[in-house]
Formats: structure tokens, sequence, C-alpha cells
């Protein structure tokens, strides 16, 4: 097909395509442009049906994008992207707005079950993942929301004021891996940066993000970003969205006025243009390779692999008996989770989907073959004698408890990380006669367990998991599938342990003054216990590393390789972890960092070699007097473990880089 030559467009049909035709349509400039279809994300297609009075097309609900880094399996992270891709192609969606990159700064954000990790290289990882499945389709993502965007409160107004190295080594870093990916949009964030709005930052637009980065696409707003359409076009935003009455006549203004120059327009009508062309050549290529009984499958086999098991005391899962339990036949399950899970949180990530879920107790009834009782939990009026007694009789009492949208969602934070005190009063309660009782929680970010969790023997996080997260669930408790997700964000042991116990705004402004030290980061440098360490997952399996051996394969290029054995009866999957500390860093760096990781099947008493290779990336800070990342000489520490907090294996190596490359030589 022709290149459409912004050249032979008018000014006015150029200007007319710097926003949008409507809330989620791109401009046609008299017909002579495509219009681009935009559709959310992240976690399933969530289209509105302009035919049918916007109702919401029913679609697959993946588990939501925390879930699916619990999995710690890019593989997977790619085939999610393609499945929502899928139901993209299926309904006329060119651009998917998805994935959400931020950093989960705070576990109050309301949008942090939409995100991937406090952890930016793991965000990064798991973004590029993302965007190359869903571009594997022929249909765009949308890298979002451009930066510094990590709480909900007062989002559109609030200035995230950020120095320029956490910028770039925590906030941006996520930006920039993604961007290996090459995906077709990016999405500008509604909050300031050190005070200037992300529509009309040219810095962040253009300098970095166009520049630094070497992103070529289009950079979208967010829906109603923009605070002023000329600021926005000066600072190389192509598209403001949704539509805006206003914007053609301000922009035309600013021409006339000579404040934007006619090539300042045709440069951002160009890339709408190209994104335009680039669906336009893709479209005819999209094939859907999937049915709608894959993409459930989809969904429940990503649930199976991101809930996590954070407790299990005298092995009271699995379900339905084992040599430590003693054999378990009797079950009790408490609440009306067991029927209607919270599978998401709110806003605009929140997908409507068309699947009934069998009931938890009765999934867990047909895989264990034993009796299993349900009541549904009236927390107004609850029959606490026969709670009490059901509880009593059983082998294992079920409580599934969480929150949902009205908690965890867009446009707003939480302001505790607890579940609500009657349902803490109702585990307290039926664990003082339960004989053994197995919590599952659901929510879109850390929980703060602490007033209860040393009074039951086993807690799962199930997450906002989806639309096959009973099916899910329901095999990991009866051990016919077994735990292998791991948390991607620290669960502190209460809202007072985090960075200034969350409340880091002044009203006004956002000031993170905690700087890199964000998440994991934050509670080494402080040495703070916490409930649940990031990267913390347990398995039926158990295991045991050892025999560390770090090989120089490059002038900054390692391979770090070790062995993982299954010292269990039970197959499981183990995700180890690579973790880098600068031992005399002329900078202040963090007591370790993640740079690495391995998932691996291992059968019981397998051993299994881990190799993973570390390039210079694992080493650089950024500097900012040198506006660059860089990697000083000298010793490093390597760490490899399950999780952030268990390390079992350490050793060392010695960074040599030509002398011309180092700074502040002692
Ligand atoms: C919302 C969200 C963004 C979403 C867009 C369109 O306000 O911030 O993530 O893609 O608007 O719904």
């Amino acid at each position: 097909m022709k290149k459409t030559e912004v050249k032979k467009l008018t000014l006015e049909e150029k200007i007319s395509l710097l926003t949008g035709a409507d809330n989620w349509q791109t401009e046609s400039a008299d017909g002579k442009v495509r219009q681009v279809f935009l559709s959310d994300g992240p976690s399933g297609l969530r289209m509105h049906d302009l035919k049918n009075n916007y109702a919401t097309i029913k679609a697959t609900a993946l588990p939501t994008c925390h879930v699916l880094s619990y999995t710690w399996d890019t593989d997977l992270a790619f085939e999610y992207g393609a499945t929502i891709a899928d139901e993209c192609i299926i309904h006329g969606a060119d651009v998917l707005l998805g994935p959400g990159v931020n950093i989960k700064r705070t576990p109050l954000c309301g949008r942090n079950f939409e995100y991937l990790s406090e952890d930016p290289y793991l965000a990064g990882v798991f973004g590029a993942a993302y965007v190359e499945g869903v571009q594997s389709k022929g249909v765009g993502a949308c890298v979002k929301h451009y930066c510094a965007n990590n709480s909900e409160a007062d989002r559109c107004h609030q200035s995230s004021e950020v120095d320029e190295r956490t910028l770039h080594e925590i906030y941006l870093k996520p930006f920039e891996m993604t961007m290996k990916a090459k995906p077709w949009t990016v999405m500008c964030s509604y909050n300031p940066i050190n005070g200037i709005y992300a529509s009309e930052n040219r810095k962040l637009l253009n300098d970095v993000l166009r520049g630094e980065f070497g992103f070529d696409g289009l950079i979208m707003s967010d829906w109603g970003a923009v605070h002023n359409p000329v600021r926005a076009v000066q600072a190389t935003l192509d598209l403001c969205m949704p539509h805006r009455d206003d914007s053609a006549g301000l922009i035309s203004e600013a021409v006339k006025s000579g404040k934007i120059g006619e090539a300042e327009i045709d440069e951002r009508a160009q890339k709408v243009i190209d994104l335009a062309e680039k669906a336009e050549r893709a479209a005819v290529k999209r094939k859907v390779t999937t049915t709608a009984e894959e993409r459930h499958e989809t969904a429940v086999k990503i649930a199976k692999e991101g809930i996590v098991l954070l407790k299990n005391e005298g092995n009271v899962l699995p379900l339905g008996g084992n040599a430590e339990n003693g054999g378990q036949n009797k079950y009790f399950v408490l609440g009306e989770l067991s029927e209607k899970p919270f599978i998401s949180g709110g806003g605009s990530g929140e997908v409507q989907t068309a699947f009934v879920q069998k009931a938890l107790h009765e999934h867990i009834a047909e895989k264990t073959g034993a009796e299993t009782k349900y009541r549904n939990f009236c927390g107004w009026e609850p029959n606490w004698r026969d709670i009490y007694g059901d509880a009593y009789e059983a082998d294992v009492t079920i409580l599934p408890v969480g929150h949902d949208r009205s908690v965890e969602s867009e446009a707003h934070d939480r302001s505790s990380l607890r579940l609500t005190p009657e349902q803490e009063d109702m585990i307290l309660r039926v664990a003082g006669y339960a004989k053994k009782t197995v919590v599952i929680v659901y929510a879109g970010s850390a929980v703060d367990m602490s007033r209860w969790i040393g009074a039951v023997d086993g807690v799962v996080f199930s997450g906002y998991a989806g639309e096959g997260v009973n099916e899910a669930l329901s095999d990991l408790l009866c051990g016919k599938a077994n735990f292998g997700g791991k948390l991607t964000e620290t669960f502190p042991l209460s809202l007072e342990d985090t960075y200034k116990g969350g409340r880091t705004s002044d009203g006004m402004t956002d000031l993170y003054d905690d700087g890199i030290f964000v998440g994991y980061r934050y509670y080494d440098k402080e040495k703070k216990e916490v409930l649940f360490p990031f990267g913390f997952g347990l398995s039926y399996a158990k295991f045991e590393y050892g025999d560390l051996r770090i090989e120089k394969t490059g002038e900054s290029d390692y391979d770090i390789v070790y062995n993982v054995t299954n010292v269990s009866e039970a197959a499981g999957k183990e995700i180890s972890q690579v973790y880098v500390k600068d031992v005399l860093a002329t900078a202040r760096r963090p007591e370790k960092e993640l740079k690495g990781f391995s998932k691996d099947l291992i059968a019981p008493h397998e051993t299994k070699t881990v190799r993973v290779h570390l390039d210079i990336s694992a080493f650089a800070y950024y500097n900012v007097s040198l506006g660059k990342w860089y990697a000083e000489n000298g010793v490093f520490e390597i760490f490899v473990g399950g999780s952030s907090r268990n390390l079992p294996l350490k050793g060392k190596l010695y960074l040599e880089l030509p002398e011309d490359t180092q700074y502040s030589v002692r």
C-alpha cells in the first residue's frame, strides 16, 4: 500500500490527526488516513461496543498482570500478550493499551494489580515479552503510563518529584527495557514529573524517550491527560486522547502565530499516519489462532503458575492427604468468595468475562473425593455456633478472604494494607475452633497479615487471578499441580514499615526522597524484617542450591552457573534468582539488585545445572554527572537463591574494564 506523505495533506487535515476522532479511534483526515482503534487491556480486551451503546464486550479475563509476574516466566508473558491480541483481532482493535510497567513504589497504589513489579529489571523483561507477544499477532502494544505514575491519589495533578538518577534507575528503566520489543506506542501519564505534566514534558518525551531510548513510534496521552494541546505538540506528544473539541483550533492558532512551525505539525501528523499504515499493513496478515476455550485454558494455566503459596505449616496442603498430614478427608469452606472469587481490581483494566466459574468448594470435593461442606458467610448475621461446629468437625477449614475493586482500583489508593476488621476477626474466631485452617487471599497487592497469620496453618495468595482462578487454585490446593509462583513485590509487616508509612505526599507533590531505595532495596537498606520478601514463594517440593561457579565470557560478560537439587518426592519448578552487589562503589548503591533469574522444572532428587548470563547492565548504575549508565571497576558480589532473603550461594568477581572507561579512580 502506498505511503501517505504528510505533505499531501492540508494543514487543517494534519492538525485534525493530532487528537482522537472519539474515545477510542484516531482521526481519518477526511478519509485520507486509516483510523486506528485503540482498546484497553492490560489483562484482557476491554472494549466498548460503539454500536451497542457502549456496552462492554465480553472477553477472556486473564490473571491480572501482577499474577502474571509472579510466574517469573517471560514465555508466559509472550503467550499472555498474544492471547489478548487474538481477541483484539476478533473485535477489530488495532492497538492494545498495555502493558502497564509502572514500578510498585508503595503497596497502597490502587493499580498495583495492573503492574509488574517493584523491581525495574523484572518489570522490564516482562514488559518486553508482553509487547512481543501482542505484536507477534500484528496488533500494536502501548507501554504505559510514562512516567513516575506510582500512586492513584490525585494522579491528574500531583507532581512526582524524582531526582535524575532515581528516574533512570527505577522509574524509566522498565520503559527503556521494553523498547527492545519496539512497541508501536507509548502512553504518557496524567501526573506532572518535577512540575511539568507528562503530556507537555519535552525532556521526557523527546530527549529521553525518543532520544536516549530510541523510541520511534507514536506517543499518545492518557485519556484526558493533555492540559494544553499546543504545549503538548511542542513537547512532541503525537496524539491527544480522547477527542478534544478545542484541539484543532488552538493548534491552528499557534501555527498562525508562529508558536508552532508547520514542520512540527508534519512530524507529529506523520507519526499518526505511520501508526495507521503499520496497522493497515498488519491487519491483512492478522490471524486468530486460538479458540475461546484455548484462551480460557491459558487463563487457567497462567493462574496456576502465578498463584503463590506463602505458608504451609505441617504440610496442611495438599488437601486429600499426604504422608505428613496423615490423611484428611473432611473439609469446610466458609465464604461466598468460593462461589464468586475476586478476579480483578477496578477501572479501565477490568475485563468483563462471560465465563461462569464452578465454586471452589465444588472443585475441592471433586478433586479430593472428600466430604466438603460449604457455608456462605453472612458477615452481618453469622450463625457462629454452626460455623464453629463445622470448623471443629472438619479436618481442614478453608477461608477465602480479600477485597474487590472497591478497595483496589484505578483512580484511588488503599489507605490500609489490612483486610477488613470483620474478615480478620472471622479468621481468628474460626481458626480457634478449626483443627487446621488455610486462608486464601484475593487482593491486588501486598496484604498485612500480621494480626492473624500466626493462627492459621496455610496461606495462599491468589491475587486477582482471572476467570480460571477456581480451577487453577483447586488443582494447586489438591496437589494436582504444584505451586511455583513467587512474589515480585515485598509484603511488609505493616504499613508503618513501608517508606514513611506510605505518606510521601504533601497533597500537591509526591516527594520521591526514598530515591533508588524502593521495594526490597529499601527494606535491605533499613535492615527491616518483612512478612514475605521479594522473590518468595513455597512449593510442595524442596530445593537446595550448590556448586556456584562464575565464568568470565567477555570483557564485562559473565555466566553465573550453579546447581539446584530437588530434595523432595514432589516434582516442582524452582525460580532461582541472581542478585549483584557493588561492594566498593563510589556512589551509594543498594545492598543488592536482581539481575537474572531462571525457572526450572526439577524432578524429585534431580539436580539441574542452571546458567544465568550477566552483561554490563548487571553492574552499571545511572551516573548523573556523566549523564549515562556507568559501571565502575572493582569487586562485585554475586548472590544466588530462592528469594531476596534466602541466598545460600555467594561468589565474587572483579570487573576490569579498560582504564579509559573509568572515572574518579582512587
Ligand atoms: C485510563 C487509564 C489508562 C487507560 C485509558 C483508556 O484513565 O489511566 O490506563 O488505558 O484511560 O481507558
